[in-house]
């Protein structure tokens, strides 16, 4: 094995540790530093259960690998609630229901945090008509919140209330 001592910054503080240079941050951010609101699902890529922001753009955990994190500004679920204090978003999804059994929860939410700055900054999805450099931006509907979470896997099919609490959130912005 071929080890690395790194910094990772993990909502807003400092972490020291010692890595495999293998290790994926998914693993660093559960089992080194004990935020395990970032869930594993499929490991591979498939499920976005593991999203979280890096220096605010949204990133798969489990293909991220640690020793590439060093440098960047992480944000975990925990880290949008400092204090207990929820986020626009997450009071959204509970109180419209955006979930049943929660373990997708994390990843959505860091994943819409994500996709609403994008979209703000006036990103086109594949969904988008008006792509020309003097068109109106993308309009953020379902189908645009559909198509740009679509990374975001729901074993238990809760999208309608996942997609009303995103529309809510972005709208109150
Ligand atoms: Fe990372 Fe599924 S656990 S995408
Ligand atoms: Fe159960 Fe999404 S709420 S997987």
């Amino acid at each position: 094995m071929t080890g690395s001592e790194i910094t990772l910054r993990v909502n807003a503080e400092d972490h020291r540790i010692a890595v495999d240079n293998r290790r994926t941050l998914l693993d660093a951010l559960r089992e080194d530093l004990g935020c395990t609101g970032t869930k594993k699902g499929c490991d591979h890529g498939q499920c976005g259960a593991c999203t979280v922001l890096l220096d605010g753009r949204r990133v798969v955990s489990c293909l991220t690998l640690a020793v590439a994190a060093e440098g960047a500004s992480i944000t975990t679920i925990e880290g949008l609630a400092p204090e207990g204090e929820l986020a626009p978003v997450q009071e959204a999804f509970v109180r419209l229901d955006g979930f049943q059994c929660g373990f997708c929860t994390p990843g959505q939410i860091c994943s819409a945090v994500g996709m609403m700055a994008e979209h703000a900054a006036g990103w086109p999805s594949a969904v988008t008509a008006d792509v020309s450099p003097d068109g109106p931006g993308p309009r953020l509907d379902a189908g645009e919140v559909r198509e740009r979470m679509s990374g975001n896997l729901c074993r238990c099919g809760a999208y309608p209330n996942i997609v009303r609490a995103v529309l809510e959130t972005a709208a109150a912005r």
